[in-house]
């Protein structure tokens, strides 16, 4: 049976760590010069997207084709789906031509009927629930910056329910990460729902109103948008909710104390989650981020598609 990656809660602990050797293995190769390595040699992967990507469209199509695999990029407008073919079709056609199949969906629902009809693997690219390959990358690039994952402390300023954030969540707490957020209290996560989620629970997920007491002695602040893609319509009263008071300012990274780092899974809107001078200053590491998205993407192609 395929196995798809919809969300990192299936995932133990250990496949998570494997996953990020393998993505540093393959990213320690492109260093040394060897981009083309020929696991999907001779396979496809049709790559479907109902909203807008640069970081994951790019980062997913290129690791396919330097694996040696044909990524196909379609967007939902140019399929039948979007004349109304159910998904469930479109799930058993796609499933007939391509070894994979990834999608970026406004409802996570869509990709679990994805999921349950089509007979290759399923990853998901974002949904309106969970973002699992920005998570990995995310992790990687905090192992390498701090040398470990174990007793890590991050605090996410930010929509508690917010898809990247719901994806550290439960990758931080399989990992041993102290996970905080700081959030206005409509925004709070449902933490039981992320332990349930993570399973086994060797971190801890803290929940804050005040930002400042959210970052003391942290080593990582990472912070999302506040307006994800399908919330436009809520833009006004989110920008009231958030702002000024959970933005990432020069001021609240020194709050933090020591060696922070920040984060973010960009595209980033300077000057409302983040003020521009933190994000291009010298603490900040979100060009790494994005470029482990390459070779995390890779590690799941491997991980996925293994022959
Ligand atoms: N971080 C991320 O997923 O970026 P894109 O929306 O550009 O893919
Ligand atoms: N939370 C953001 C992430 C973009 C990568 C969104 O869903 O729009």
């Amino acid at each position: 049976m395929a196995r798809h990656l919809l969300s990192l809660a299936p995932l133990s602990r250990d496949e998570i760590l494997e996953l990020l050797d393998i993505a540093l293995l393959y990213k320690s190769l492109r260093a040394r010069g060897v981009r083309r390595t020929r696991e999907l040699e001779g396979r496809s992967v049709a790559m479907i997207f109902e909203k807008p990507s640069t970081r994951t469209r790019a980062s997913f199509a290129v690791a396919v084709y330097e694996m040696g695999g044909l990524p196909v990029v379609y967007s939902r407008d140019e399929l039948q789906l979007s004349r109304g073919e159910p998904i469930k079709d479109t799930a058993r056609v796609l499933s007939r031509y391509h070894d994979a199949i990834a999608a970026r969906v406004y409802r996570h629902e869509e990709l679990e009927e994805l999921a349950a009809y089509s007979s290759v693997p399923v990853v998901n690219l974002l949904s309106d629930r969970f973002h699992p390959l920005q998570a990995l990358a995310d992790y990687m690039t905090i192992l390498e910056k701090l040398g470990r994952l174990e007793r890590v402390k991050l605090a996410f300023v930010g929509d508690g329910r917010d898809n990247v954030f719901q994806s550290l969540a439960i990758a931080g707490l399989k990992l041993g990460v102290e996970v905080r957020v700081a959030c206005p209290g409509p925004y709070a996560p449902d933490t039981r729902e992320l332990e349930r989620l993570a399973g086994e629970v060797r971190g801890v997920l803290k929940v804050y109103e005040d930002p400042v007491a959210a970052v003391e002695g942290v080593d990582v602040i990472y912070t999302d948008v506040i307006v994800s893609m399908g919330q436009e319509s809520e833009r006004e009263q989110r920008l009231r909710a958030f702002l000024p008071r959970y933005r990432v300012t020069r001021e609240l990274l020194e709050a933090a104390g020591g060696d922070v780092i920040f984060m973010h899974c960009l595209p980033a809107r300077r000057g409302e989650e983040v003020e521009e001078e933190v994000l291009e200053g010298d603490r900040s590491v979100v060009f790494d981020q994005a470029e482990n998205r390459l070779h995390t993407a890779k590690a799941v192609l491997a991980m996925l598609l293994k022959s």
